[in-house]
């Protein structure tokens, strides 16, 4: 593995939010971030776009995780430009929210196909990449929602919910060939993620679910919209590229770490009761 300073980062969902933090955040320590989002202002044909007095430096690359093209094309401009990945992380990622009900089964796809096939798509590119450097590191973005499920928000929980059943597996997986993967769990974060939401067709004001949908929407966005800074999860990322050892889930603050313990050691019955109270 390289000395930190000069390693080669791929980060999906740079335009915005976390990832934009994160981007920030390890290009000011020096490393090497090759950002991508479907909509990227002035490509440089992965040149650096900003830099840093400690050497590092950001470059954009257009990606869309849905796409089999796009992602190959953008792990092959960085591994022209570098001729090595040393770190993945999965960020892209967005929510749709509406009752199971009012929910398409086109909408879930799309769900599903940005946040957990756009992350398995990334990981597949990048594994032969890194068994043949004999190491690696692959961080996904989940979210607390990932391990306790909200309602109204059920397609985006279990898109986490997924995310986090294969890096459980890849770890074992990937462990012979030198290469590392975990989990970052954020709880409520200030990002774009909230206006860009997109609301099920079906629940506006003549679903039955409407009234208690839309209780549940206001304290998601009320909570998204006075949450952590997105600094804050990408200090937590660097610290999953750092750390010899990553745990295989890190949630981001004091206080989701607790739920999280709470939701392990409490009985499910009074998880459920506490879930319903505060979303349902
Ligand atoms: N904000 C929260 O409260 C919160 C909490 C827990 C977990 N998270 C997770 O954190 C991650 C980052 O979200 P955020 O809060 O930073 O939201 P955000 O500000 O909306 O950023 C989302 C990023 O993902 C990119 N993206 C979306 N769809 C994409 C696609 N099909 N292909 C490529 N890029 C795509 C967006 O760029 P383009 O639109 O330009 O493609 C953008 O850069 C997500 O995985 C989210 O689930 C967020």
């Amino acid at each position: 593995m390289r000395e930190s300073s000069n390693q080669v980062i791929l980060l999906t969902g740079a335009s915005s939010g976390i990832g934009k933090a994160t981007a920030q955040w390890l290009m000011k320590r020096g490393f090497r971030v090759y950002g991508t989002s479907r909509k990227v202002s002035g490509v440089n044909g992965g040149q650096p776009e900003q830099t840093d007095a400690s050497g590092g430096f950001i470059a954009m690359i257009p990606l869309d995780v849905t796409s089999d093209e796009s992602a190959e094309s953008a792990v092959k401009a960085v591994l022209e430009k570098e001729g090595r990945i040393d770190v993945l992380i999965c960020n892209a990622g967005m929510g749709i929210a509406g009752s199971i009900e009012d929910t398409a089964m086109e909408e879930a796809e799309k769900q599903f196909d940005t946040n957990f096939f756009g992350a398995l798509r990334m990981i597949r590119l990048v594994l032969p990449v890194m068994r043949k450097q004999g190491n690696g590191r692959i961080i996904v973005v989940s979210s607390v929602a990932g391990i306790i499920s909200i309602p109204y928000q059920s397609m985006y929980s279990a898109s986490k919910f997924a995310l986090e059943a294969l890096v459980e597996a890849l770890r074992h997986e990937v462990a012979p060939f030198g290469i590392k993967a975990c989990l970052v769990e954020p709880g409520d974060t200030r990002t774009g993620f909230t206006s860009s939401r997109i609301i099920a067709e079906a629940a506006g004001e003549d679903s039955p679910y409407s009234s208690r949908f839309r209780k549940s929407l206001a304290r998601m966005e009320h909570d998204e919209q006075n949450g952590a800074s997105p600094e804050a999860v990408a200090r937590v990322i660097h610290r999953m590229i750092l750390r010899k050892n990553p745990p295989i889930r890190s949630a981001v603050g004091f206080g989701y770490k607790a739920i999280l313990l709470l939701k392990r050691i409490l009985p499910s019955r009074l998880v459920e009761k506490l879930v319903g109270m505060l979303y349902a």
